[in-house]
């Protein structure tokens, strides 16, 4: 199995509810390691930037304003098929859909405010830990 690396989000709903530790933990017990994380804040910029892919979806600009609402914790993860391990962990998109023991089915409150991203492909997991990233900001 291929050691990965894939970019993960802890969104403005699960940080104004001071669930970032519970949200790492679940990373960690399920094998992630969390090798660079940093708090911070999306502006309009590069909220819209990061969300591009969905500037045609009638969801995209209530995205990007609740992800500049508060703090997010942005995060690089590593572990044997990183990318597909982190989506099984973090569970569907909409939490009415996601498997029980998941973040989002434990934590997410809708469809938008589902607390946490991550990659869905090795390539985007690349574009998108660039976005936030230097290679010396990085330690596995
Ligand atoms: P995320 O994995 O961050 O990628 C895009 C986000 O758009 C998604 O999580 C949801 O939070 C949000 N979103 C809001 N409405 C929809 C929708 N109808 N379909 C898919 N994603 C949506």
């Amino acid at each position: 199995m291929a050691i990965e690396r894939t970019f993960s989000m802890i969104k403005p709903d699960a940080t104004e509810r001071n669930l970032t530790g519970k949200i790492c933990a679940m990373l960690e017990k399920n094998g992630l390691k969390i090798i660079a994380s940093r708090r911070t804040r999306m502006t309009p910029e590069k909220a819209a930037q990061f969300y591009s892919v969905h500037s045609e979806r009638p969801f995209f600009q209530s995205l990007c304003d609740f992800m500049c609402s508060g703090p997010i914790i942005v995060q690089v993860l590593e572990g044997e098929n990183a990318v597909l391990k982190n989506r099984e962990v973090m569970g569907a998109t909409n939490p009415e859909d996601a498997d029980e023991g998941t973040i989002r089915k434990q934590f997410a409150v809708s469809l938008e405010k589902n607390s946490v991203h991550g990659s869905d492909s090795l390539e985007n997991a690349k574009i998108e830990i660039d976005q936030f990233f230097t290679d010396e900001e990085i330690f596995s």
